[in-house]
C-alpha cells in the first residue's frame, strides 16, 4: 500500500472507531467511576499507538508536499493547526482520564474531541488526499516522492 493508501484506510479506521466512542459516552453515567473503564482505556491507547503516529506521518511526508509545488500554504497551515489543537485537546483528555468520576466536563472534551478527530479526517479524505494525487498526477496512486517507511510506535512505547 501507498502512503496515501494507508492514511485513507486509517481515516476510515478512526471514523469508525470514534464513531463507537461516541456512542460509548453518550452511555457513561455522570458520577460513575472512571477507573478501569475499558473503553477508556481503549481510546486512550488508540491516540498514542494509531493517531499520533499517524499525524507525525502526515507531518513529515504528505504536509510538505502541499508547499512543494504550488502554494498551498493556508491548507498547510490550516490541517497543521488542526493537529496542534487535536493534540491540545488530547492532553486535556489525558488528564480528565486521571479523575475518579465521569463529569459533564469530561462527556463534553471527549465527545468535542472525538467530533473533530472525525472532522478532520473528513477534510483530509476530501480535500488534502485529493489535491495531492492531482498535483502529482498520482491517479493511479503511486508511492509518494520521498515518502520514508512508515514506522508505528511499539506497545510499550508510551
Ligand atoms: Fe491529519
Ligand atoms: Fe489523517
Amino acid at each position: 500500500m501507498t502512503t496515501l493508501q494507508i492514511l485513507s484506510s486509517e481515516h476510515l479506521a478512526v471514523t469508525q472507531k470514534m464513531e463507537s466512542f461516541i456512542s460509548i459516552l453518550g452511555k457513561l453515567i455522570v458520577g460513575q467511576s472512571l477507573e478501569g473503564t475499558p473503553p477508556l482505556e481503549d481510546l486512550r491507547t488508540f491516540i498514542h499507538r494509531a493517531i499520533l503516529p499517524h499525524f507525525d506521518l502526515e507531518e513529515k511526508t504528505v504536509f510538505p508536499l502541499l508547499l512543494s509545488k504550488q502554494d498551498n500554504r493556508t491548507l498547510y497551515d490550516e490541517l497543521m493547526e488542526d493537529h496542534r489543537l487535536l493534540k491540545e485537546q488530547f492532553a486535556l483528555f489525558f488528564e480528565l482520564c486521571h479523575r475518579d468520576q465521569v463529569t459533564d466536563e469530561f462527556v463534553k472534551i471527549s465527545t468535542d474531541m472525538i467530533t473533530n478527530l472525525i472532522l478532520h479526517a473528513r477534510k483530509e479524505d476530501r480535500t488534502l488526499i485529493p489535491l495531492v494525487r492531482r498535483l502529482f498526477g498520482m491517479e493511479g496512486d503511486e508511492p509518494l516522492p520521498h515518502a520514508p517507511p512508515i514506522i508505528y510506535s511499539k506497545p510499550d512505547d508510551r
